[in-house]
């Protein structure tokens, strides 16, 4: 069984273009799950560091729209991401250096992350920038 099912009831934003960014995550992280803990470190590394660079980029992605839209908590929810970029890269150094392995505790940490923050965080921002006319 996956680790992370996106389903519209518990983590639609209406922002098309979040919630398909949100689906491509979970299946980079379920993906990631699967090999954590396995002994194809090359393998892992590479997934890593493709799940690193995809969720930076939509965190800019969230951020650029959040900007256009004149989203109040904007500070607040680019802290959040900010936090969570600099854990993840600090880990990608430590497995690279050979000093941390990922496990499924490290995918199921952000798999909790997510599970948090697009419900409680990222949906807030759809009214916002609906009414900045994205959709
Ligand atoms: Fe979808 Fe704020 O991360």
């Amino acid at each position: 069984m996956s680790l992370l099912t996106w389903t519209k009831e518990q983590f639609a934003t209406n922002i098309s273009q979040h919630d398909r960014e949100h689906q491509t995550i979970f299946d980079m992280v379920n993906k990631l799950h699967e090999s954590a803990g396995g002994t194809d470190r090359s393998a892992i590394g590479k997934q890593l560091d493709a799940l690193i660079a995809y969720v930076a980029e939509h965190f800019g992605a969230e951020e650029s729209n959040m900007i256009k839209s004149d989203y109040a908590d904007y500070p607040q929810h680019k802290q959040e991401h900010d936090k969570l970029v600099q854990t993840c890269l600090d880990l990608q150094k430590a497995f690279h250096a050979g000093e941390a392995e990922i496990n499924r505790e490290t995918t199921t940490f952000v798999a909790d992350w997510l599970v948090n923050h697009i419900p409680n965080i990222d949906r807030r921002y759809g009214p916002a920038m609906n009414g900045a006319g994205i959709a």
